[in-house]
């Protein structure tokens, strides 16, 4: 882990109350796993105590970037934030996602900013990631990604092309039908399993109604899958227990053994 004060390269507003942030952090992106994520102060001063937490969208040479959601002051003020200014950060911090095994099929699954952390991730599984790790999958191996990309509505999908990019299938669903399925993404999830052969692993993140109903679906299809949660957060580094979730092995902190768990591990009613 690293604390580092981040010179801001770029802050743009994407659409609506969605931004990107590139942050120069060498330390950082040269470290980072899938699924980790940086603690940010976002002003100097007592005014905001608490950092805030956010996933690595993408960590591209020295360039940090992150896509955040404005829901709050802590987002307002970092969406403020002008190139050249500077940022204290924590990271990378937490467990990312699982890569060991080799997966021929994957299913990747996001409820709105969700997809931030699964970008990073589809990256790795597609070796489009210059850094060779001990998690990067050999060449030979190079899964057939999906993404199925939820969100209300069409302005508030994020982020389908740079998938498209990467070479991953994008299947859009929206609750009013404005673009692709009509309806929750975890329900587009349901149908698909239906009716296509079933993947090796399905990844997740987005609000805790569409991971309860993903922890449902692995269940019913023993598939195997791992969930990035979102709780509030305190110190980021296992030390307040502020972020603890209820799970088999008892209390398990969100910032230190996780963001990311196998859906097995938690105990979902008590969430
Ligand atoms: C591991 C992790 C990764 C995250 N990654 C991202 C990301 O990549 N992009 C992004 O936009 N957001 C991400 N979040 C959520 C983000 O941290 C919160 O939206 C942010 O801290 C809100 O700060 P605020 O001061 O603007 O809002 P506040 O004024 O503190 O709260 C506004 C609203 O946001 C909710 N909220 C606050 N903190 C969190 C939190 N930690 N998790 C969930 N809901 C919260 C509050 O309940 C409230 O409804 C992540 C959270 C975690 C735990
Ligand atoms: S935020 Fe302090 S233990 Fe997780």
């Amino acid at each position: 882990m690293y604390q580092v004060v981040a010179e801001v390269l770029s802050n743009k507003n994407i659409t609506l109350n969605y931004f990107k942030i590139i942050l120069n952090s060498p330390e950082i992106c040269q470290n980072a796993q899938p699924g980790q994520f940086v603690h940010i102060k976002v002003t100097a001063g007592s005014a905001f105590l608490l950092r805030r937490p956010f996933s690595i969208y993408n960590p591209e040479d020295e360039k940090l970037e992150i896509l955040y959601q404005v829901v709050g002051k802590g987002t307002d003020l970092l969406s403020k934030k002008e190139k050249s200014k500077k940022l204290d950060l924590l990271g990378p911090l937490g467990q990312g996602f699982e890569l060991k095994e080799n997966f021929g099929k994957v299913i990747l699954v996001a409820g709105g900013i969700g997809v931030a952390p699964l970008y990073f991730l589809a990256k790795r599984l597609l070796n489009h990631d210059s850094k060779i790790s001990d998690q990067t999958p050999p060449k030979s191996y190079r899964p057939k990604i999906t993404l199925l990309l939820g969100a209300r509505t069409r302005k508030q999908i994020l982020c389908a092309q740079d998938f498209k990019n990467l070479g991953a299938t994008v299947k859009i669903a929206t609750e009013d039908g404005s673009w692709g399925y009509k309806g929750l993404v975890s329900d587009f999830l349901a149908e698909t399993l239906l009716r296509y052969s079933k993947p090796d692993l399905v990844f997740a993140c987005g609000p805790v109604p569409m991971l309860k109903k993903i922890a449902q679906l692995s269940r019913k299809y023993r598939l195997p899958s791992q969930i990035s949660l979102e709780q509030r957060m305190g110190c980021g580094i296992g030390a307040c227990l502020g972020c603890v979730v209820r799970a088999r092995e008892g209390y398990l902190r969100v910032c230190k053994d996780g963001p990311v768990f196998t859906v097995n591990q938690i105990l979902w009613d008590r969430l």
